[in-house]
């Protein structure tokens, strides 16, 4: 599990979070058990100003032995102001359809390919982990469908031209469905066996946590959620919020996984986060309250 509301949550806000205040709830995140974080992002500040103090939350947070600080990266300046701020990983971005690659990154598929192969090489230099987003895997807002064929082709070339072994298939508008994610999922396993995949969700048209469920049942136990659902892409009509973190765990844990996270922890810094941002969030469980009823015991096994 990696949580992504400071980074794809906070960079859909209307405004700015103080960098004390996303420290502070990086912290909360730490201490309620999640292992991965995606802390903030390092691109061009005028592009998303909401997160142009990366290097301060970097600089600011109490890191936890075994916890995974993670940061967006879409091109080579940003690599280098990652090791800097001793990021401990990076999820470089590229786009699988060229439109939104062209209006979220200003550059063509390919020169976005050959920035993350360099900054890839880069990372793998100075000892740091490296994944690979790869947003609008299941449809795009501008182009529609995505072929199949196309994502294949991105995912073999991640791995096999830049060296990247962890992959992330971004349903950058929320487009997939269960049917959809299963197929997509089996092929990309079929075509790129080495690979490690893991899916981000939106929730935009409501199938996220089917979603999830279908990515279990074709192998995959590696997800994003942002916590309160907030989240979304500037450069991307109609997106909206990210799956929701405590939704997801509660889903997970009330299904018999283990997710090793503090569920009640998580929700009160969900309440604190939509307090902080001034508007209500899409979470649910945060305002219905957790059941109450503990897991099923016959289908154990860790998600992350
Ligand atoms: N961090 C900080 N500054 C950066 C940067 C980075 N990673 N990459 C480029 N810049 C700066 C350059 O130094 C340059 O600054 P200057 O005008 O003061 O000289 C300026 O940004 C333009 O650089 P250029 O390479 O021409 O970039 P661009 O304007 O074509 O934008 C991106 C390309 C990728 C940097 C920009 O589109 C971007 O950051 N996009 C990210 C969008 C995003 O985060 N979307 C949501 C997440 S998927
Ligand atoms: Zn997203």
């Amino acid at each position: 599990m990696q949580e992504v509301a400071l980074r794809d949550g906070l960079q859909s806000e209307a405004g700015f979070v103080p960098t004390g205040k996303k420290i502070e709830l990086v912290d909360q995140l730490t201490a309620s058990g999640l292992k991965k974080i995606e802390v903030s992002s390092f691109v061009s500040p005028r592009a998303v100003p909401q997160l142009a103090d990366a290097e301060a939350v970097f600089g600011g947070i109490t890191r936890r032995p075994g916890v995974i600080y993670a940061a967006l990266v879409p091109n080579v300046r940003g690599m280098e102001r990652a090791i800097a701020a001793r990021a401990d990983e990076v999820n470089l971005v590229m786009s699988a359809s060229e439109s939104h690659n062209r209006a979220n990154l200003r550059m063509a598929g390919e020169a976005s390919f050959h920035a993350i192969q360099e900054a890839a090489a880069l990372a793998a230099a100075a000892g740091m982990r490296v994944a690979a987003s790869l947003s609008c895997s299941f449809g795009c807002p501008f182009e529609g469908e995505i072929p199949a064929a196309t994502i294949l082709m991105w995912c073999r070339r991640l791995h096999e031209e830049a060296g990247i072994r962890s992959i992330s298939l971004c349903d950058t508008t929320g487009m997939a469905y269960p049917a959809l994610v299963h197929d997509l999922v089996g092929l990309v396993r079929q075509s790129s066996p080495a690979v490690t995949l893991a899916l981000h969700f939106h929730n935009t048209r409501g199938l996220g946590l089917a979603n999830v469920f279908a990515g279990l049942d074709a192998g995959v136990v590696h997800f994003d959620a942002a916590l309160a659902g907030i989240g979304g892409c500037p450069y991307a009509p109609g997106a909206t919020g990210n799956l929701c973190t405590e939704d997801l765990i509660h889903a997970l844990e009330v299904s018999g996984y283990t997710c090793g996270v503090d569920l009640d922890a998580l929700i009160k810094t969900a309440q604190h986060l939509e307090q902080l941002l001034g508007h209500p969030t899409p979470g649910q469980v945060m305002k219905a309250g957790r059941r109450l009823r503990g897991p099923r015991a016959d289908q154990p096994g860790p998600v992350g």
